[in-house]
């Protein structure tokens, strides 16, 4: 592990597909311990077989109620817990010029899985992570999190929110020893956009840079220490609309802010 980089025990929801398990493998060479989760149990089995410190929690990140124990289950096992990688997430399409179309089941456990569950799960984990000589949180956001497109405006907000929690959450954190980091994804080819999540996406496969291009870039943000990680076309949003933002904060907080990227 580099020494901007030195979370050895560390936990990723989401990783039985896409980005998450991606990480998982980058991580298991380099780490003590990695802990992966999601629904998917023989998914999760398939990743962490035949790596010694590979472990798995199947996890509903819509089971909000499940979160608590959850958290003791895993601080009891992995003690030595220092980073939390908020991965978890589902993409669905939503139109309001068909508001009979809308099903508010899916609004719902979008919102849950992409962001209610992110502040259950940092009020549970804080504490022991706020206790760690160094330790990290990490949320998954999006390209969209800052400029959205029109076919999933709930998507969308849910990363908008997420990223405005994860920012003031850097802020608030700021005398601790917790880092907050925020990773966005462009389009990434992987499960999200596949018909077995979104049916009435039209050459969902087709969508996004290959996975390991992703990779490559956001894993070097990480091991470089890097508190914002803009990949492919989310730098150009990054530059524009970010660095508004960057400079609007510094002007209404009267330069207080801890910025994630220079
Ligand atoms: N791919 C892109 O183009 C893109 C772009 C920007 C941001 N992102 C973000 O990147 C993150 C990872 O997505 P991905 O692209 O890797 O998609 P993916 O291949 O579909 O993987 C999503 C992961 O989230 C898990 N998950 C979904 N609902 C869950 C739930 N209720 N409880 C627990 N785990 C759940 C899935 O596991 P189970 O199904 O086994 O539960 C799976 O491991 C998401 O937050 C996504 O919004 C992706
Ligand atoms: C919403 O549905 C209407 C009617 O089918 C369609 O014309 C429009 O393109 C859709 N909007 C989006 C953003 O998908």
């Amino acid at each position: 592990m580099t020494a901007s980089f030195p979370y050895k025990t560390v936990l990723i929801t989401g990783a039985s597909a896409g980005i998450g398990a991606a990480l998982a493998e980058r991580f298991f060479p380099i780490c003590e311990a990695v802990i992966l989760t999601g629904r998917r149990e023989s998914n999760l089995q398939a990743i962490c077989a035949g790596h010694l410190n590979a472990h798995y929690r199947v996890n509903d990140a819509t089971d909000l109620a499940s979160i608590p124990a959850f958290a003791e289950d895993i601080l009891s096992s992995f003690p030595k817990l220092d980073c939390i990688i908020l991965n978890a997430g589902i993409q669905r399409g939503l139109n309001f010029t068909k508001p009979e179309s809308i099903d508010l089941g899916k609004v719902d456990s979008e919102l849950k899985t992409n962001y209610v569950s992110v502040v259950h799960m940092l009020k549970y984990f804080l504490p022991h992570l706020m206790k760690q000589p160094s330790a990290a949180v990490a949320g998954v956001s999006s390209t969209l999190a800052m400029v959205p497109i029109p076919r999933c405006p709930n998507y969308c907000a849910t990363k908008a929110a997420l990223h405005h929690l994860l920012m003031m959450l850097r802020f608030q954190l700021k005398g601790t020893t917790v880092k907050v980091i925020e990773i966005f994804p462009p389009g990434v080819k992987t499960e999200l956009h596949l018909a077995i999540n979104q049916p009435d996406l039209v050459n969902g496969d087709q969508i996004g840079i290959p996975l390991d291009e992703f990779m490559d870039v956001a894993w070097t943000g990480l091991m470089e220490g890097e508190q914002e990680i803009p990949v492919g076309q989310a730098i150009d949003n990054y530059e524009t609309v970010e660095r508004a933002r960057h400079k609007q904060l510094a002007k209404v907080f009267g330069g207080d802010v801890p910025l994630g990227y220079n």
